[in-house]
């Protein structure tokens, strides 16, 4: 008898907790919303998400004008994916397509009706799922196909969140009351920073000859090739620059692009040839990221 009663107690108390919990929890959450509504709570995150890539990845000329103003269905599935997948490419979604890659597209899932994240959470507003896959490389995989080929081969140790999602303590929600209900968690960087490699990322050698160069360069810092891509059209420029009495004799380049370019550890041999003999060649390494109009320079040294 005893046990019976003290059974229908706690049945009570599961049956409260639940409903109390169902207050906090707000349905449209689970019909995959735009990336506004995320932030509604996860304000932080959600505005560094609007500076990144993801976000623009259907609306960024480039896009629009490789697809032939969104003609071409088959370029859909990675730049508005509807749930991400490890091993292929995501199918594409209907709705919200402004967004681009948006919250859901990376983090819903329809088998747990639930928000798959890092961590093992609390969250009364949407159901969570603890899931370990999101701190490593393979949540990238489905989308960054060949960049990710390039990484395994390189058996680097870091994943790519370490070099593009780095982290900060911090709060994961900025709405009241959650905000103080919460530890501090590590928020990793949601703008996808690209980076730029340094100085010290490249083992370069030259060897000069009377009227001609030869330069070995070797990628030894970035655990994929540079550039890389599975569909933009990134591109790196080495220069060299021959000098005689300190005036500026001539210049030749070499540019490398994502079918060739400077592998993990792979040393390459890149050959200049001279109008007439020198005495100084400076090497310069500058890179454009496929959609930046600008060059950038990576790195100059004097030989
Ligand atoms: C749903 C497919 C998809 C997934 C999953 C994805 N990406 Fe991307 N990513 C893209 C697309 C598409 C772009 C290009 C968007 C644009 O510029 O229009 C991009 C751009 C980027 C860029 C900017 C590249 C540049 O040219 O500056 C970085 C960095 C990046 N992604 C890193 C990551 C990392 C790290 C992960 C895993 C945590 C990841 N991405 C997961 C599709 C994806
Ligand atoms: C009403 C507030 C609220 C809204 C709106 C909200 N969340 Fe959350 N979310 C939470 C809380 C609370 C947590 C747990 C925070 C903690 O433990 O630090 C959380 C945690 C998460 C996590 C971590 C899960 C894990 O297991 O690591 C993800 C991912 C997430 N939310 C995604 C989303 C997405 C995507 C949206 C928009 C569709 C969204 N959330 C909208 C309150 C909200
Ligand atoms: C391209 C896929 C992608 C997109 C788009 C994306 N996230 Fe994430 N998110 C991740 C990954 C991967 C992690 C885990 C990083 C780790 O632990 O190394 C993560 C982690 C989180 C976490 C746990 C805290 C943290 O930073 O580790 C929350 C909360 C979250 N995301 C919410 C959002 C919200 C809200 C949006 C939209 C504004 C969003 N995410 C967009 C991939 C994505
Ligand atoms: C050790 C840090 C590190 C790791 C790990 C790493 N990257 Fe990178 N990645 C970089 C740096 C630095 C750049 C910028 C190179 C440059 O100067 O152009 C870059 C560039 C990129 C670009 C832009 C393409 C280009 O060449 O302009 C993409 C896309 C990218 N990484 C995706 C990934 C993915 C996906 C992974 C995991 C499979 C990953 N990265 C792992 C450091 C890293
Ligand atoms: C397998 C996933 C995938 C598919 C399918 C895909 N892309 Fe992408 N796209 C990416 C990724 C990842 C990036 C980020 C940089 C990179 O790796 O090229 C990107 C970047 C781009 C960029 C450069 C960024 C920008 O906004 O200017 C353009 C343009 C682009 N894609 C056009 C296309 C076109 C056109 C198609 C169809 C022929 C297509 N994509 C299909 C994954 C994909």
């Amino acid at each position: 008898m005893r046990k019976i009663i003290s059974l229908f107690l706690l049945s009570i108390l599961f049956y409260s907790c639940d409903s109390l919990f169902k207050v906090f929890q707000e349905e449209d959450l689970l019909e995959r919303p735009p990336a506004k509504r995320c932030a509604d709570c996860h304000r932080d995150i959600y505005n560094q998400w609007k500076e990144s890539r993801h976000s623009l990845s259907w609306i960024s000329e480039g896009y629009k004008k490789a697809t032939q103003n969104y003609k071409k269905t088959k370029c859909f599935s990675c730049h508005i994916p509807y749930e991400i997948k490890i091993e292929e490419k995501p199918h594409w979604r209907k709705k919200h397509r402004e967004d681009g890659i948006n919250c859901v597209s990376c983090h819903f899932k329809d088998e747990t009706k639930s928000m798959h994240g890092p961590y093992d959470v609390f969250s009364p507003p949407h159901p969570s799922t603890e899931d370990k896959t999101y701190k490593t490389s393979k949540i990238c995989l489905g989308c960054h196909q060949e960049t990710y080929k390039q990484w395994l081969v390189s058996k680097s140790e870091k994943q790519c969140q370490d070099c593009h999602m780095p982290a900060k303590k911090g709060s994961l929600i900025q709405k009241f009351p959650f905000e103080y209900l919460h530890f501090p968690k590590d928020v990793h960087n949601h703008s996808f920073p690209t980076g730029i490699a340094k100085d010290n990322d490249f083992l370069i050698k030259v060897e000069k000859n009377q009227t001609s160069i030869k330069v070995y360069i070797t990628n030894t810092g970035i655990p994929h090739n540079i550039p890389t891509a599975d569909n933009g059209k990134p591109k790196l420029y080495l220069i060299a620059v021959f000098y005689k009495d300190g005036k500026e004799i001539y210049r030749d380049f070499e540019m490398f692009f994502p079918k060739k370019s400077l592998a993990y550890n792979r040393e390459y041999i890149s050959e200049f040839i001279s109008v007439e003999p020198f005495d100084k060649v400076k090497i310069i390494l500058e890179r454009k990221l496929s959609w930046e109009k600008k060059r950038e320079k990576i790195l100059e040294k004097e030989f």
